[in-house]
């Protein structure tokens, strides 16, 4: 398996240098510059590439596993893939980063909705339905023009606006058709006449170590999608709120999506495998090397 230590019924010895594990579909320039991090602090870094992962869910411990590190940080873009991971670290006691829980409920839109909204963070208002009559009669909740959301999905795809019912109809009309079991499942948004920006704040441990705006004349202003990123100041709003969603869905490493409204900051979505690119570009702080940092306290702590 592709940067894996070999098996081995070895134990792990703590006078060892600590050996960090990141999980990857592919090496973006995150992973990128996170292996340069790790590397420079000296550490034993590994990309475990999620294609040449075989879990043997009859391994009672790491080292017969062959996911034998002293932490995994998850880097991975198929988050059912490392959901899977994590949650067997988590089995045989490894410290991953984030847990398997909180990479759980980022992974679908309406969980991570209902962990804000339970938390009492401000997030604009989103019904579930399961039929296209419902979902229509949950737009009409919601008012026009209403957002609609794959539950699960990032890059800013599949998003729809619709201006009213006929609209709603022909596109939930279609998902349901077209798509998969996950696609039937109606998440409905308010839609928020935002400036034409959100703000991205990366959140690493107890603080948000970075923010910047994200510019598009698209109302999706994902990176992916070529929004424009400029520094975006950390006010304590954007630090408190930030953290407040990070904690109410247990991730210890998120970008988290906030948008300006009418009545101040709300949160969109709490991403745990938060893609930096862009903020790279905005700011000097060296974000791969606080979360190479954050791994470790994680890994001495056994966090998880
Ligand atoms: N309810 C909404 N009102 C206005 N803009 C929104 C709303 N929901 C999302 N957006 C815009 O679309 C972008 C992507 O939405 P998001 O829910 O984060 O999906 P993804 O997981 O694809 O990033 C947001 O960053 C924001 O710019
Ligand atoms: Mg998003």
């Amino acid at each position: 398996m592709t940067g894996m230590k070999p098996n081995g019924p070895t134990p792990r010895q703590s006078s060892r240098p600590v050996c960090l594990g990141v999980l990857v579909s592919y090496l973006r320039p995150e992973e990128k510059a996170i292996l340069a991090a790790a590397r420079d602090r000296g550490i034993d870094v590994a990309p475990v590439f999620d294609r040449d992962v075989v879990l043997d869910l009859a391994a009672s411990d790491a080292p017969t596993s062959n996911l034998d590190f002293d932490v995994l940080l998850d880097r991975c873009v198929a988050h059912s893939r490392s959901g899977y991971v994590l949650r067997a670290l988590q089995r045989w006691g490894i410290p991953t980063l984030n847990s398997a829980d909180a990479v759980r409920l980022c992974d679908d839109k309406a969980e991570n909705s209902l962990a804000l909204e339970s938390a009492g963070i401000p997030t604009p208002r989103t019904l579930v339905a399961f039929d296209v009559e419902s979902a229509i009669r949950a737009c009409e909740a919601v008012g026009y023009p209403a957002v609609l959301k794959p539950v699960t999905g990032s890059w800013g795809r599949l998003l729809a606006r619709v201006n009213g019912p006929e609209q709603a109809r022909s596109i939930l009309e279609q998902k349901k058709e077209l798509g998969s079991f996950h696609h039937a499942i109606f998440y409905v948004q308010e839609y928020i006449a935002k400036p034409d920006r959100d703000i991205r704040a990366y959140v690493i441990g107890d603080r948000v170590l970075a923010a910047s705006y994200r510019t598009a004349k698209h109302w999706v202003t994902n990176a992916a999608r070529g929004a424009e990123s400029a520094p975006c100041p950390v006010t304590p709003d954007i630090e408190a709120l930030a953290l407040r969603a990070c904690a109410a869905v247990g991730a210890r490493l998120a970008g988290v999506d906030l948008i300006e409204t009418q009545d101040g900051l709300a949160v969109i979505e709490v991403n745990t495998g938060g893609e930096f690119k862009g903020l790279m570009s905005t700011t000097d702080v060296d974000i791969a090397g606080a979360i190479v940092d954050e791994a470790l306290d994680t890994a001495r702590l056994g966090v998880t």
